[in-house]
């Protein structure tokens, strides 16, 4: 059946949105393995996203293994140990955080540390919490994303695009994801344990694995605004 033949259209459009729809942060993995080809195979689909003039700016290093665990071992240590590059890449967050971006951003922490258990103001907790980016919350395999400094600020875009195709493909294939900007607070670490050169930028990672589906910080769910919140339809 092609793929613009009406009948295949409800099971196709079914099951895309299922998958848009199911994709959600993970922040706690089973050990079980992804193997090498399934990765190659993730982004090899996900590598089929637009981008202006068909540039394809993302780059990638996945980590799995001794790898991983050299980067998380590096990183955690800095980060317990307040050593390495804390000046992130770029601002992760805005100067000025107005609502409705500061009230969303508030209700997504507090959604998480309610799951956890984590009461207002333990900031060690919240710390310990904060940490489990930094050992991909026990996924089997990192990803890294870099992009070269010399091209534009349109190149976001496009890596945005790359970025949600890898985790709808995990998704489709029974994997789970974690966008991850934590790791661009070690930019100067990173390159210096995975060997970035310096005309390029670490702009975020990404966790890969099984979800762990007994662990209470994956039972948060977060919402979304209605369109006609963030939509002007004119001239329909
Ligand atoms: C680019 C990007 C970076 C993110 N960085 C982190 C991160 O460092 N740590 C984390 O726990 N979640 C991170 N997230 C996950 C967001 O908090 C999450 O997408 C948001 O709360 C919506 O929830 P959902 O993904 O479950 O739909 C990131 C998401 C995106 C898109």
């Amino acid at each position: 059946m092609h793929a613009d033949d009406p009948r295949s259209t409800v099971a196709r459009v079914t099951q895309v949105d299922a998958v848009m729809r199911e994709r959600r942060s993970v922040r706690a993995f089973l050990p079980t393995p992804v193997p090498r080809e399934l990765v190659a195979e993730i982004l090899s689909v996900a590598a089929s996203a637009p981008s202006g003039t068909n540039t394809q700016p993302w780059q990638v290093i996945a980590v799995a293994g001794e790898a991983k665990k050299d980067l998380c071992d590096r990183v955690l240590q800095a980060f317990h140990h307040e050593q390495g590059e804390h000046q992130p890449e770029y601002d992760i967050y805005p100067a000025e955080f107005v609502d409705p971006y500061l009230s969303r951003r508030r209700r997504c922490g507090l959604d998480l540390y309610a799951a956890l258990g984590i009461s207002r103001g333990d900031t060690d907790a919240m710390h310990a919490q904060h940490a489990r980016n930094f050992a991909f919350f026990d996924a089997p395999v990192g990803l890294i994303f870099i992009l070269d400094r010399r091209m534009a600020r349109s190149s976001w875009v496009d890596y945005g695009m790359f970025l949600q195709n890898i985790m709808l493909a995990a998704r489709a294939r029974g994997l789970d994801t974690c966008a991850q900007m934590a790791w661009a607070l070690y930019p100067g670490l990173l390159a210096e344990v995975l060997q970035i050169p310096d005309r390029q930028m670490v702009l975020c990672g990404m966790a890969l694995g099984h979800a762990d589906p007994a662990a209470v910080e994956n039972r948060v769910r977060t919402e979304r605004e209605p369109v006609g919140n963030f939509t002007r339809f004119s001239g329909f």
